[in-house]
């Protein structure tokens, strides 16, 4: 059968920076931004995103278009027999990520339908954290939404790389930047403002900490969809003679802009209506609701706002349900619609005790921690940082020969640029990660 290819280049750009746009960047990186002092974090995620973040990006989908195939059969491809290993890995954090990222994925489509209702709005912060408590502690009601965005993912998935995934991929992000405009321009024109914006914008580096760099850094493979194999998959499709090299720098820019951007959303609105920029994981559900309510037509701009991130977090799941999918369809021959429901029937009902375990069955613990926190953790701590390490070493040790030819294709990698890549995936990148890990236990 004949493997599918991107139709453009633009269609990869827009299905790549799809997967790294995500909750990512509009959910985790301003509360990140907001809680770990502002401007400092910001510099200090650039600088990380354009050494680090755009070698291993670069690394990934050169295996995946040298191979050409899902991440296990590519690392098997590229680097031997013995990495194995790390496609299975990444297809297994695939697996269990997207479990809980469609949970979180489901209260987006809750938040935007009782927008709509009428349901959540003009609220304080009490009655909303109390309306977001309810929502996710509730038995039913949750899972209900999860099953809907997995559905969502499904069918995008099943249609397809170039009919599914490239075609919803460019309409949807643009689609995208555009709500995001609207909302930066509401949120830094808003009476006080100003305060939000210099926090956000202007770096005090005498608040630069260890704990900050490693934020930034677990931050910045999270939104950049490293580590397991999402840019494996999509590098996998990618035609022979596009420029991976500017097609990464890409990617990388549009995924910092939107953090960027949704950083310039939320902080200056939240500075204006002095709510606590350092409320954490809440500062989406509750405190943005509670600013949205106490602005002039607030409800619009909820509706755009809980719009964009559904987007967000759908076109981050699809790359994320793609790679389960092109392993059990090559290995095992199976269709591409029978894989996508199989599997994703499977993700499906894997999420479902995490939904359960923010609720009725909080009480089950896991060294500590409820099934959802469990498994979170196990992804930001162990399966992507691991991840990372082993598929930057392979690529610079391992595969590098076949690696390298993908990437000065045609000459488009001047040889200084190769060398300083082959320097980052080789020692700087394992080594930060390890340091990392490290350095996060020991805290
Ligand atoms: N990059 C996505 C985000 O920021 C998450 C993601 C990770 C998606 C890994 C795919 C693969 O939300």
């Amino acid at each position: 059968m004949q493997r599918e290819q991107w139709g453009s280049r633009f269609g990869f750009i827009m299905a790549a920076a799809g997967s790294a746009v995500g909750l990512g960047n509009i959910w985790k990186f301003p509360y990140l931004a907001g809680s770990e002092g502002g401007g400092a974090f910001l510099l200090l995620y650039l600088v990380i995103m354009v050494t680090i973040g755009v070698s291993v990006m670069m690394a990934e989908i050169a295996i995946g278009r040298a191979a050409k195939l899902n991440p296990v059969g590519a690392f098997k491809v590229v680097g031997g027999r013995r990495w194995i290993p790390v496609g299975v890995l990444g297809l297994v954090t695939s697996i269990v990520l997207l479990s809980f990222y469609s949970v979180v994925g489901g209260w987006t489509i809750a938040y935007l339908l009782k927008t709509f209702t009428g349901a959540i709005g003009s609220g304080s912060a009490e009655v909303l954290a109390g309306q977001f408590g309810d929502l996710v502690g509730s038995p039913l009601e949750p899972i209900i939404y999860h099953g809907l965005f997995m559905v969502l993912t499904i069918l995008i998935v099943l249609l397809g790389v170039t009919s599914g995934i490239e075609r919803s991929v460019k309409a949807l992000m643009p689609l995208l930047f555009l709500l995001l405009l609207v909302l930066v321009i509401r949120s830094v024109t808003l009476p006080g403002a100003w305060e939000g914006v210099e926090y956000f914008l202007m770096p005090d580096l005498s608040q630069v900490n260890m704990g900050m760099v490693q934020a930034a850094l677990g931050q910045a493979f999270f939104s950049l969809s490293l580590g397991m194999g999402a840019m494996i998959t999509y590098g996998s499709y990618l035609p022979g003679d596009t420029n991976i090299r500017s097609s990464s720098i890409w990617v990388i820019s549009l995924d910092f802009l939107v953090a960027f951007l949704a950083g310039l959303l939320v902080l200056p609105a939240v500075f204006a209506f002095s709510m606590d920029p350092g409320a954490g994981p809440g500062l989406t559900f509750i405190t943005l609701p509670a600013v949205f309510g106490a602005m002039p037509l607030g409800m619009v701009f909820q509706a755009v706002f809980f719009a964009m991130l559904l987007i967000a977090a759908l076109t981050s799941s699809i790359s994320l349900l793609a790679i389960p999918v092109a392993y059990f369809s090559e290995t095992f021959g199976i269709g591409r619609k029978p894989a996508s429901l199989g599997v994703g029937l499977v993700i499906f009902a894997i999420g479902v005790p995490c939904s359960l375990s923010l609720g009725i069955w909080g009480n089950v613990v896991f060294f500590g921690m409820s099934f959802f926190d469990f498994l979170s953790y196990l992804v930001d701590k162990f399966f992507l940082p691991i991840g990372g390490i082993l598929t930057a070493l392979c690529a610079g040790w391992a595969a590098y020969g076949k690696v390298s030819r993908e990437l000065e294709n045609q000459g488009e990698l001047p040889f200084a640029y190769l060398g300083l890549w082959r320097v980052v995936v080789r020692f700087i990148a394992p080594l930060a990660i390890i340091w990392v890990m490290i350095a996060g236990f020991a805290s």
